[in-house]
């Protein structure tokens, strides 16, 4: 059997700049790094050594027929310190950019994901508000310099697992374990900067003369299910989507708070152009006794056979991706780009078959009239899975850390091979 891969579907593959880069000793991930806080006391300081590797790397996207590239540019090597711009950083995200574009790939701008400046991790990060303002003032200066070049942005990458990972299980950068209160005052600053710059680079944009921007929110999206038939627990998975999901979306995409918060952000209206969907596997939900999720456990389906599960135990589970952009699709009509969807799988065993089951689920959606319009792998590259180190592979291509040499998997061929017939084929059963 044959499924078509429509052509309106562009596809890609996605990194984020810490991840990859190495060589930044501004950023708080670095600083984390130093404090011993990833797995097996690794750093972010050499990763792909991508920054000096770009055109190596952009040769590979191209020898993978990518379509579009999402990619993020790392604020602490735009503003290494409060106010002063680093024209060596900007001219090295300009130079990229205008690779990319040679080469026929459209880059994705993320404007944060996930790291910062120290000197933003000395005032507190994203539970201070004056990160707000600074955030804003730096995508100011990223968008003017970009200036035609890219007129599609994601502001802040998975706002919801960034304060989740940050401020109750304390795995990030400033991390702190269950400070409930930060974690609404970073949540709440986050749909507040989101909103502006959405406002922000639209402006920006139309002065500049271009009527063609897309800004986009990206969460992450669980599919939760429940574990239990008891009723109450119903109530329970409620919850756990208002307090994951929720928040984040009604906040950012209506610029409207709701509980525990209260009011708006924003005057009434849409502020997302595009949702972006990080999609990865299902969570399930069990009775348990932590009050602050309702009485849940949230955790990964266990005693998964080898064949439905990732290095890291995550259930492979395609049909959840399917669910999670319906329901976004019903609610808001709005364009979907699938931001994210990748596996981690060391021997690359799984990896085609994960990439072939998801992207039927997203032809399947597209056919039944779902306006889906991206597919980025996660990732093109192994990279820093952050606090878990360097351990997970996530790479269409592998790279040896000890040389940085890049070799494409067998799935990047299947890749590129998907993208230049645009078919997926399948065995009969
Ligand atoms: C996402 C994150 C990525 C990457 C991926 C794989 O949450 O945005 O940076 O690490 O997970 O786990």
């Amino acid at each position: 059997m044959k499924y078509k891969i429509p052509k309106s579907l562009l596809m890609g593959a996605a990194t984020a700049a810490t991840q990859i880069e190495g060589g930044d000793y501004n950023n708080n991930w670095y600083q984390w790094s130093q404090m011993g806080m990833i797995d097996n006391n690794e750093s972010s300081i050499v990763a792909c050594d991508h920054w000096n590797r770009v055109e190596e790397d952009i040769e590979l996207m191209k020898s993978l027929s990518l379509e579009t590239y999402r990619m993020s540019i790392e604020w602490s090597r735009i503003e290494p310190k409060n106010g002063e711009w680093s024209e060596e950083g900007i001219k090295h995200y300009i130079d990229e950019i205008d690779m990319l574009i040679s080469a026929g790939i459209k880059p994705l701008v993320t404007l944060h994901h996930f790291s910062s400046p120290i000197w933003i991790q000395d005032i507190d990060a994203w539970a201070n508000k004056k990160t707000v303002d600074y955030f804003v003032r730096f995508v100011e200066k990223v968008v003017t310099f970009l200036g035609e070049r890219v007129n599609e942005y994601c502001t802040i990458n998975e706002p919801n697992v960034f304060v989740n990972d940050t401020y109750m299980d304390g795995k990030y950068p400033g991390g702190e374990k269950g400070n409930i209160i930060k974690y609404f005052k970073a949540s709440k600053n986050m749909i507040k900067a989101h909103v502006l710059c959405y406002d922000l680079i639209h402006k920006l944009r139309k002065d500049l003369g271009f009527d063609d921007t897309l800004v986009g929110v990206v969460p992450h999206l669980a599919y939760f299910d429940l574990n239990t038939k008891r009723p109450f627990f119903k109530l329970t998975k409620k919850f756990i989507n208002q307090s994951f999901h929720g928040i984040f979306l009604k906040g950012m995409i209506e610029g409207r708070l709701t509980f525990p918060f209260m009011g708006r952000v924003a005057k009434k209206g849409i502020y997302s152009d595009f949702i972006g969907v990080n999609y990865y596997t299902r969570s399930m939900i069990s009775p348990g006794k932590d009050i602050g999720m309702l009485f849940g456990d949230v955790h990964y389906k266990k005693n998964l056979p080898e064949d439905k599960k990732t290095d890291l135990e995550w259930e492979i589970y395609p049909e959840g991706l399917s669910s999670v952009i319906e329901e976004l699709y019903n609610k808001y009509k709005l364009p979907i780009y699938i931001t994210e969807n990748g596996i981690a799988n060391a021997d690359d065993s799984k990896r085609i078959s994960f990439i072939r089951s998801h992207l039927i689920e997203v032809i399947k959606l597209i056919e039944s009239g779902v306006d889906v319009r991206r597919y980025y792998y996660w990732s093109l590259l192994d990279n820093l899975e952050w606090n878990d180190g360097y351990g997970p592979r996530f790479g269409l291509i592998h790279v040896d850390y000890n040389t940085l040499e890049r070799t494409i998997q067998e799935s990047g061929h299947y890749f590129k091979n998907l993208i230049e017939s645009r078919e997926i084929e399948i065995d009969e059963e």
